[in-house]
């Protein structure tokens, strides 16, 4: 008895091995943890329960028969974040370079199934040459199992990838379905077609980091959602992110404990707004000052910075805030911050979170290069997710709310719960200027009765009393009791029942 005992703890330190103690100090060397102790960071100390640890592969080609370390390069289970399950894929680099072979898919999909039955989220820890090029089509199966159950969960579970090494091919494809992308810098990278392929193809020279590193992808094309400076802090911010969500779309996101009074009054907010409308600040400054203990979760942080997006907490429970940033592009929408935001309020919606939207928005950034670039498609991408979501909103306009982009902002006319205003604010078609100008063209070059239009327009539109009358504006409040009436808001709305008509899914413009 005691030797078949001493035999599965001999299996099991095999397992543990991996790829063999000179592939992991190779890992360690390259400033990477292994899959395993990748896992002991991001749950619960003792809390994971592994699954298939003696899986290996079932190829006989290439001598691949001699070959068939446990586990198949990818550490799968399940434990705990701070409690609260989740199940974990993590791939080893140190067997065959993480690269997904047929039973790797297979247990990869074997958690995901049981994620979505028992409604959990899944974590995905990526590092992996790709298809296991020994198996060829098999693996190439494989891939297409986990993207079918990628897709089947989106808007059931949330999902989380976390790219820590290589992730190439047909292989980023997972990750890019899933609700939130993350890298580690210096040593992950995401593309499509390697630096060779695309030296031969297009004859441009260009190094992996540059072609598809952190920097490339949180600044330059969004498909990362934020980056970190190693392994370490990567996976403790994960923990940090995964208390904001709930674990599944029939779940609320937890309540957590707060110390902050809900009706905490901020003085230093009546005098945010500067005297001079094209004045910039910081949108920051506000959020912080509503959200409990100042804590803002932002995601997506150096891509289109004139919307600000990301998770806070009000009275304990999650709230998703979107915001324009008046500091950059003075606030404007474009594409790249419709589509930023458009894409977050889908995932508040598709998983119960609140919405709160800070509205200071010049409108939509003119020019050739918006309008070749399909701001019109990018724009409605926000005006759509605003529209279909049935989440609590409220709404606070701070300052400026002109021309569409007021109406796309969560405004009272796109289901807005609560939309408030500030007695700074401004809500008209367009700015003062703009309007003379079209109104009175054959009076130009009188600039005294210019000006004197231009006061009379900002008199009559450059507050949001206008719209109070029409009941388009809930509430005028003092900027000083933001948290108290947003907080209140939230409260009075974790009741609401909304439910848009029966449909197959919509037709949101991509
Ligand atoms: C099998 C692989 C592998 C792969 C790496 N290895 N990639 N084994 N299939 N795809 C093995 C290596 O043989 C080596 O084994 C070990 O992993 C480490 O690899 P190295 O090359 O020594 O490491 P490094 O120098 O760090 O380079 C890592 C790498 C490189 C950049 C990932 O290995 C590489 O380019 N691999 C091939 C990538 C690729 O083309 N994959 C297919 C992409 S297409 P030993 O025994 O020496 O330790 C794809 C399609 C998906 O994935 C389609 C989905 C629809």
């Amino acid at each position: 008895m005691t030797d078949i005992l001493q035999e599965l703890e001999r299996r099991r330190s095999q397992a543990r091995l991996g790829g063999g103690q000179r592939r992991i100090d190779a890992q360690h060397g390259r400033g990477k943890l292994t899959a395993r102790e990748r896992i002991e960071l991001l749950v619960d100390e003792d809390s994971f329960e592994e699954f298939d640890m003696f899986v290996a592969h079932r190829s006989t080609d290439f001598g691949m028969e001699e070959d068939r370390p446990y586990g198949d390069g990818v550490v799968t289970g399940w434990g705990t974040i701070n409690g609260r399950m989740v199940y974990v894929y993590s791939q080893d680099f140190t067997v065959f370079g993480g690269s997904l072979s047929e039973t790797h898919a297979q247990k990869i999909c074997k958690i995901m199934d049981m994620a979505m039955q028992n409604g959990a989220p899944v974590i995905g820890l990526n590092d992996s040459g790709g298809a296991r090029i020994q198996e060829g089509v098999a693996s190439l199966a494989g891939y297409a199992e986990v993207f079918q159950r990628n897709v089947m969960a989106s808007g059931v579970v949330p999902q989380i990838s976390v790219i820590m090494g290589p992730c190439a091919g047909g292989a980023v494809y997972s990750p890019a379905m899933t609700d939130f992308i993350f890298m580690v810098k210096d040593t992950s990278y995401m593309f499509v077609t390697g630096p060779d392929v695309v030296k031969t193809v297009t004859n441009e020279v260009v190094t992996a980091e540059e072609l598809g590193g952190a920097s490339t992808h949180t600044k330059k094309s969004s498909v990362a959602d934020g980056a970190f400076e190693d392994d370490v802090e990567a996976l403790a911010e994960i923990r940090r992110l995964f208390d904001f969500l709930p674990l599944n779309n029939r779940e609320r996101a937890p309540t957590r404990p707060f110390f902050d009074d809900p009706a905490r009054i901020e003085p230093s907010l009546d005098t945010l707004i500067p005297d001079n409308p094209n004045q910039p600040y910081d949108m920051k400054e506000l959020i912080a000052k509503v959200a409990d203990e100042g804590d803002f979760y932002e995601i997506q942080k150096d891509f289109a910075a004139n919307i600000l997006i990301g998770f806070i907490r009000i009275e304990g429970q999650t709230v998703g805030v979107v915001a324009n940033q008046p500091m950059v592009l003075a606030g404007c929408l474009d594409i790249d911050s419709s589509r930023k935001a458009a894409r977050f309020v889908r995932f508040c919606d598709a998983f119960e979170i609140p919405i709160l939207t800070l509205v200071d928005v010049p409108g939509f950034l003119p020019g050739t290069g918006q309008e070749y670039g399909g701001v019109i498609k990018h724009g409605a991408k926000l005006l759509f997710a605003y529209g279909e979501a049935t989440v609590p909103k409220v709404t606070v306009i701070t300052r400026k709310a002109y021309g569409g982009a007021y109406d796309v902002m969560s405004s009272k006319h796109l289901r807005g719960d609560f939309n408030y205003a500030w007695p700074t604010a401004e809500i008209a078609v367009m700015g003062a200027k703009g309007a003379v100008e079209i109104l009175y063209r054959s009076e130009l070059g009188d600039t005294d009765k210019i000006a004197a239009r231009t006061k009379d327009y900002e008199d009559r539109f450059a507050n949001p009393f206008v719209a109070a009358e029409k009941g388009f504006i809930d509430e005028v409040i003092q900027p000083r009791s933001t948290r108290r009436r947003v907080a209140r808001a939230f409260a009075s709305l974790r009741g609401k029942r909304l439910t848009n008509p029966w449909k197959k899914h919509d037709n949101i413009p991509l």
